[in-house]
C-alpha cells in the first residue's frame, strides 16, 4: 500500500453480524452526519453468538480488512460478541502489522463508561449474547473504573435469532423476553440498571420496556457510542482528517442485498440499497 492511500480519507467502517450494529451507525448518523460510512453486517454467518472464540476472531478481522480494502481508515465493531472476543487481539496483535495508522474501536468500553453513573443503587444487570456474557469483558470494563458495583448477568441466546429473523415485534417473543427479563431480575432484586449489551436488543425494547418495572432505566448502547465516538474524532485530529467528509452511507452485506434491503430500510424508516458483498479478500 502506499503512502498516499494509506493517508486518503475514508469512510468510517460499521461492523456489526448482522442487523444490530443498525441501532448503532443510525445514532452514530444524528450526532456526526456529515461523516461517510459504509455499513456491513455478515448476515450470512449471523448470529455469532453461540460461536466459538477462533471462529468470531477470524469472522471479524475478515470484517475489519474487507473495511479497510474499502478505505476505511477507521472502523467501529458494532457488535458486543466481537468487541468481546476479537476487538483486542485485532488491536494489539494483527493491526500493527496491517497498517499502525488505521484504528479499530468496540463498543463495550463506552457503554461501561456512561452506565456507572447511571446507576443510583449501583446494582447493575447485563444482557448479551452467550459470547458476550461468558467473556466477561463487561465485569472487566465496569470493575476498571468503578470497583463497588454489583454486575448480574444473563445471557439471552433466542433474541438475536428473533430479530435476524423478524420476530422481535410478534407475540411470540413475548415468551423469550420475559423469561429473561423475570430471570436476571430475580438473581439480584436491587438491579435499577440494565444494560443490552447486544446490538440487537434495542430492537426488541419495547418489548423489554413491558416486562421490566419501571424504576429499572434500560441502556441502549447507541447514544453512548455515537458520543464516545464524537470525543474521539475530536481529540484525534489526524484521524479525523482521514475520514471523508460528503454524508454518504453505504450498505453492504453478505446475504442477499434483497433481504438486507427489506429489513433494513424497515428498521432504519428510509429505503436504502445494498450491495451483497464476499469478504475473502486476496491479501
Ligand atoms: N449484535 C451482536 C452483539 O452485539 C449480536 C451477536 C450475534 O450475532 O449473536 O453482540
Amino acid at each position: 500500500m502506499t503512502n498516499n492511500s494509506r493517508l486518503k480519507p475514508g469512510p468510517i467502517g460499521v461492523f456489526d453480524s448482522g442487523y444490530g450494529g443498525l441501532t448503532i451507525l443510525s445514532e452514530i448518523k444524528k450526532l456526526l452526519p456529515e461523516y461517510d460510512y459504509i455499513y456491513l453486517g455478515d448476515n450470512a454467518r449471523a448470529p455469532y453468538g453461540s460461536r466459538s472464540f477462533e471462529l468470531i476472531y477470524e469472522f471479524t478481522l475478515q470484517a475489519v480488512k474487507w473495511l479497510f480494502s474499502q478505505g476505511c481508515q477507521l472502523v467501529i465493531i458494532a457488535c458486543n460478541t466481537a468487541s468481546a472476543k476479537a476487538l483486542r487481539t485485532i488491536q494489539q496483535n494483527d493491526l500493527p502489522q496491517i497498517d499502525p495508522l488505521k484504528r479499530v474501536l468496540g463498543v463495550i468500553r463506552p457503554t461501561a463508561e456512561c452506565v456507572i453513573n447511571i446507576s443510583q443503587t449501583k446494582h447493575i444487570a447485563v444482557l448479551g449474547t452467550i459470547g458476550t456474557i461468558l467473556s466477561e469483558s463487561y465485569e472487566k470494563e465496569i470493575e476498571r473504573l468503578e470497583k463497588n458495583i454489583k454486575i448480574t448477568t444473563e445471557a439471552c441466546p433466542m433474541w438475536v435469532p428473533l430479530v435476524e429473523n423478524r420476530e422481535y415485534d410478534k407475540p411470540g417473543a413475548d415468551y423469550f423476553v420475559k423469561q429473561h427479563i423475570d430471570s436476571v431480575l430475580a438473581k439480584d432484586k436491587e438491579i435499577d440498571t440494565i444494560i443490552l449489551g447486544c446490538t440487537h436488543y434495542p430492537l426488541l425494547l419495547d418489548k423489554i420496556r413491558n416486562y421490566t418495572p419501571e424504576a429499572v432505566s434500560l441502556i441502549s448502547q447507541g447514544e453512548y457510542v455515537a458520543k464516545s465516538l464524537k470525543d474521539y474524532l475530536s481529540r484525534h485530529q489526524l484521524m479525523d482528517s482521514l475520514c471523508s467528509k460528503n454524508n454518504e452511507t453505504l450498505y453492504c452485506t453478505t446475504e442477499s442485498a434483497e433481504i438486507f434491503e427489506s429489513l433494513a430500510s424497515f428498521l432504519l424508516d428510509e429505503s436504502i440499497t445494498a450491495n451483497k458483498v464476499n469478504l475473502k479478500i486476496k491479501e
